[in-house]
């Protein structure tokens, strides 16, 4: 009986002074509530910060919203630390400039990084590398005004390749933000593929906003990443990357536009009319696509247009300047060039209207189209299209006249 009750008085002692001493670590310790309250949370997290060069427990007080990002993240649930992506070296961590491949995430998730590598999104950066507007820029630019965006096809020292912090931003990488149309926002969106804007302009934005419920409204991710696949970031036939595409047979001369076969467009079609095929009825669905096929069309014309009569011009010495007269495109050097390598500078007025015919105007009136914005469409797209062609004509008078 006495032993039981010195048992239980020890025992209470001992509790009270566990009580007060992590009451006192709570309050007195500069971080000592956020820890009292990670362990709380997680008791794994003890064993984390325990280390003597714990990464967690020294990060805690230096980078407090990077550890609060991390926290409230999966990888904290499951136990994932700094060190399993970074890893244990932190002069190697300061060598590599605190990155961390996609092939470090593939250890974990080799299906999305695998899936990656066969989308879109991979060749990101190496379509800008060798782009005449992006040799233009000063490195500072490069990496903030191309990069910022193309970074999304990063390629890694160990041969993978995936900017999946695009989408997962932040400590948190999570897959609730990335099905929002805002993880998306940062790059497609802008004066040369305003898709953001034309979506949310649309009837289906103006839906999705309200409730925020793809099951009645779908969003970026429900059309182009069905089922999340990070492998199929796509179902594009006409509008497929930024002047979009054309078909084989009905290529237009000159125009810097990808070319597909009948057989490639019909496969990526019939996929996109099984996404709308819940909500719509085939014939409607079907229809609409088609609408903004003929529109596509009506857009490339004017395009081809415009190219005409620069190029007649070019070819009888008319420009001015002529291109050997301004200093070099760093691909084409000094040869003729509208569209595709064409740069926005150190080029001639009539020009210059044709890179917002074709970059500006162009992309927006079929990515509007594509996306059911009626605004997009018409008032920021075709309109401006026709105004800008209005522009060619005259300056190509003018510039006839004056180099007679
Ligand atoms: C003793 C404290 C301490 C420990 C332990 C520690 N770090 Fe750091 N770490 C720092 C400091 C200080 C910086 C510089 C922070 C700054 O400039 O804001 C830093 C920077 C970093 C960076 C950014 C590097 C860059 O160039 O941007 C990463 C990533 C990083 N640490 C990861 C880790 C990992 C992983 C571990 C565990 C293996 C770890 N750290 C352990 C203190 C620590
Ligand atoms: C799931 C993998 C992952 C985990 C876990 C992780 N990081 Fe990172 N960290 C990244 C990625 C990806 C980047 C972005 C690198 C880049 O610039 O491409 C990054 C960048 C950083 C940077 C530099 C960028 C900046 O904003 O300053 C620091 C510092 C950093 N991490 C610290 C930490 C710390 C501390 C922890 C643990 C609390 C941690 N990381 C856990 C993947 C991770
Ligand atoms: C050491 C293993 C490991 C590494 C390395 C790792 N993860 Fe994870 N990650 C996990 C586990 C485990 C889960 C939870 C289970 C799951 O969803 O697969 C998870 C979940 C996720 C999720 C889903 C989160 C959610 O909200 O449902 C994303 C997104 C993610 N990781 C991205 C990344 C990225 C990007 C990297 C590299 C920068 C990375 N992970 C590195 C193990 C890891
Ligand atoms: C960090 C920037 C970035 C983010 C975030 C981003 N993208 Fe992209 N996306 C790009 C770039 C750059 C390209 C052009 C890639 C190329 O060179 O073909 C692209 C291309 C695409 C394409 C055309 C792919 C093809 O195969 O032709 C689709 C569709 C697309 N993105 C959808 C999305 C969706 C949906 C989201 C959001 C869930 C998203 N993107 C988030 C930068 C981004
Ligand atoms: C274009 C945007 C985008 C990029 C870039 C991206 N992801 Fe994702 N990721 C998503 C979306 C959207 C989801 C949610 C899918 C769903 O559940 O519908 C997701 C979900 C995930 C998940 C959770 C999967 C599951 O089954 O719960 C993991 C893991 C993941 N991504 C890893 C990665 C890795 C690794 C990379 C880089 C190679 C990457 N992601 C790049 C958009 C992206
Ligand atoms: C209702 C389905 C739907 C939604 C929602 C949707 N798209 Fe699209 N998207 C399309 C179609 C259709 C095309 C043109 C494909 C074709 O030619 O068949 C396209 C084309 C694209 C392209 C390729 C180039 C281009 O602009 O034509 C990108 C990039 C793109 N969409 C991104 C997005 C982003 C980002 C969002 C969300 C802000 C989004 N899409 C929302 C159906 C959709
Ligand atoms: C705001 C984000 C953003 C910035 C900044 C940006 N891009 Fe892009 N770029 C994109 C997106 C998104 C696409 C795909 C558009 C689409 O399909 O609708 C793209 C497409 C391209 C393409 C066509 C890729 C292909 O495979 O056909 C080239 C080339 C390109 N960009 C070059 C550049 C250069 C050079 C710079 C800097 C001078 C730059 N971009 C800046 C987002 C950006
Ligand atoms: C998750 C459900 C859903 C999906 C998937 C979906 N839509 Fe819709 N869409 C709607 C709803 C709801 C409306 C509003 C209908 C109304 O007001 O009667 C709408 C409206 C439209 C409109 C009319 C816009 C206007 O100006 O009135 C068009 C065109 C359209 N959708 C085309 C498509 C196409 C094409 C696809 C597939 C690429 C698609 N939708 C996929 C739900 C969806």
């Amino acid at each position: 009986m006495m032993g039981v009750m010195r048992f239980v008085r020890y025992a209470g002692i001992g509790v009270l002074v566990l009580v007060i001493a992590v009451g006192a670590f709570w309050l007195l310790h500069p971080t000592g509530g956020v820890v009292v309250q990670r362990i709380a949370e997680r008791p794994a997290f003890l064993w984390r910060i325990s280390g003597e060069k714990s990464c967690e427990g020294c990060h805690l007080k230096i980078d407090s919203g990077m550890d609060k990002q991390w926290r409230e993240s999966v990888h904290f649930r499951v136990n994932v630390g700094c060190a399993d992506c970074h890893g244990e070296d932190h002069e190697a961590v300061f060598a590599e400039k605190g990155k961390v491949s996609a092939g470090v995430c593939g250890k974990c998730h080799e299906k999305e990084v695998t899936a990656f590598a066969e989308n879109g999104h991979a060749d990101a950066e190496v379509a800008v590398l060798s782009d005449a507007r992006f040799l233009a820029q000063s490195l500072a630019m490069q990496e903030e005004g191309c990069m910022g965006c193309h970074s999304v096809g990063e390629r890694f020292a160990d041969g993978s390749v995936g900017g999946c912090n695009g989408c997962h931003p932040g400590h948190e990488f999570s897959s609730a933000m990335a099905r929002e149309p805002e993880a998306c926002q940062v790059c497609h969106g802008g004066p040369d593929h305003p898709v953001m804007e034309a979506y949310k302009t649309s009837v289906h934005g103006v839906l999705y906003y309200n409730d925020r419920d793809p099951e009645k409204s779908p969003n970026c991710v429900t059309c182009h990443m069905p089922n999340g696949a990070h492998g199929h970031v796509a179902n594009i036939g006409l509008g497929a990357v930024f002047t979009g595409a054309v078909l084989e047979d009905e290529y237009l001369p000159h125009l810097a536009m990808k070319r597909i076969s009948k057989e490639t467009f019909e496969a990526n079609r019939k996929e996109m009319l099984q996404v709308c095929a819940p909500c719509h009825s085939a014939r409607f669905s079907r229809e609409s696509l088609e609408r903004a096929d003929a529109i596509k069309r009506e857009a490339d014309a004017i395009v081809a247009e415009g190219y005409a009569i620069i190029k007649s011009l070019y070819d009888d010495k008319a420009l001015n300047p002529m291109p050997e007269d301004r200093p070099a495109n760093p691909v084409v050097g000094h040869a003729f060039e509208l569209g595709g390598q064409q740069l926005y500078e150190n080029t001639s007025e009539i020009e210059q209207a044709f890179f917002r015919l074709f970059k500006f105007h162009h992309a927006t009136t079929f990515k509007g189209a594509y996306h059911h914005s009626p605004d997009y469409t018409h008032w920021e797209g075709i309109v401006r299209m026709k105004m800008e062609m209005d522009k060619i004509r005259s300056e190509a008078k003018r510039l006839r006249i004056s180099a007679k």
